[in-house]
């Protein structure tokens, strides 16, 4: 198998000119991934093995929420195993030519990345499974009553596919793989490295103390903590000398309205609007995502995890629910917890 350079695409999480940065700080091999040490163990070990014996790695499933380093994984994984990496999307794969033609040119070996994959189509799907069990697609030559099906050989390949979300893949199609990952949320101590880490690349001095801090209120996500990094070097370099000290960072967070927690405007937006305008819920997703103006999903995908996971919010049946700690972060007493009325 021949060595080629791995093609590093946009990740249409990002901002424009926020890709740039993301992509010099994108870690390249696997020791220099921080934290998820098992998910990173295992995947080491699976890759090693398939390069041992010449073999091509089986499918990969790497899930999470969005920013903790599934396409990342998925760049180590093609870099690391010396193959190319095509990169595309559930949302941008519409029609089975569009899967069909990116099968067949395919080299021996290759990493096909799907992100967002549970937002395939059927009809998509479909071509994916015998690709992805046998190397073969079936393609329609002809039109009208003269079409027929063909079978067609492609070069065998590695399918690496990201999801925000398990739940929506279809069974078919999360049983076509052989390797399932599941990302989780960081360690303040991996993210304090990671911030280390991206501050040496980008060439700005930061001190523990405002690693620690910086790392404290990325809600467990390196893509925060990168983001989050980047503008309080802004920060320091407009309003001082440009060496990061605590004080600097303290000042920047502040402007920058990331609280202790990191919870950011629309993460309060969330929790006030439903203390407030929902008496603390129960209140459906959808109706939530309009009273903010948001999208549904992602508040599904990109707010509600952390703030489920740090006990602000619970889901629930028949909807979300704000929690005592939730009603507290905005500045409110809890329903039935000493009236807020004489106080
Ligand atoms: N384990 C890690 N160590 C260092 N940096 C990381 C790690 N995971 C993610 N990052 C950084 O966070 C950014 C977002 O990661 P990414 O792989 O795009 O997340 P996802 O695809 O899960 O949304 C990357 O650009 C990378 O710089
Ligand atoms: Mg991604």
């Amino acid at each position: 198998m021949t060595r080629r350079p791995v093609e590093r695409l946009a990740d249409p999480n990002e901002r424009v000119d926020e890709l740039e940065a993301e992509l010099t700080l994108r870690p390249k091999r696997f020791a220099d991934f921080v934290g998820q040490g098992v998910a990173k163990e295992q995947l080491e070990i699976f890759v090693q093995a398939a390069k041992n014996r010449g073999d091509t790695l089986d499918h990969v499933l790497i899930a999470g929420p969005p920013g903790l380093g599934k396409t990342t994984l998925a760049g180590i994984i093609a870099n690391e195993l010396g193959v190319g990496m095509h990169t595309t999307s559930g949302p941008a794969l519409e029609r089975k030519v569009d899967v069909a033609g990116l099968l067949t040119n395919l080299q021996e070996g290759d990493v096909l990345f799907v992100d967002e994959i549970h937002r395939l189509n059927a009809a998509v799907e479909e071509v994916l499974y015998p690709a992805m069990e046998d190397y073969e697609i079936d393609i329609m030559i002809g039109e009208g009553p003269a079409a027929r099906s063909i079978r067609m050989q492609v070069q065998p390949f590695t399918l690496i596919g990201a999801t925000t979300r398990t739940g929506l893949l279809t069974t078919p199609l999360r049983d076509r793989f052989g390797v399932w990952q599941r990302l989780e949320y960081y360690e303040t101590g991996e993210l304090a490295q990671i911030v280390r880490r991206s501050a040496g690349i980008l060439g700005v001095a930061v001190d523990d103390a405002s690693a620690a801090e910086i790392a404290g209120r990325s809600r467990g996500t390196p893509r925060v903590a990168n983001r989050l990094l980047r503008r309080v070097r802004d920060f320091a370099e407009v309003r001082h000398e440009g060496t990061v000290e605590l004080e600097i960072c303290l000042a920047a967070l502040k402007l920058f309205q990331v609280d202790a927690e990191g919870l950011d405007r629309l993460d309060r937006e969330i929790l006030c609007t439903i203390a407030q305008k929902f008496d603390g819920g129960p209140v459906g997703v959808e109706t939530l995502a309009v009273a903010l103006g948001e999208e549904a999903d992602t508040l599904q995908d990109v707010y509600e995890p952390y703030l489920i996971m740090q006990g602000f919010l619970k889901r629930t049946p028949r909807g979300r629910v704000l929690t005592r700690t939730g009603f507290a972060h905005c500045g409110m007493k809890a329903p039935g917890e000493g009236g807020t009325l004489f106080e």
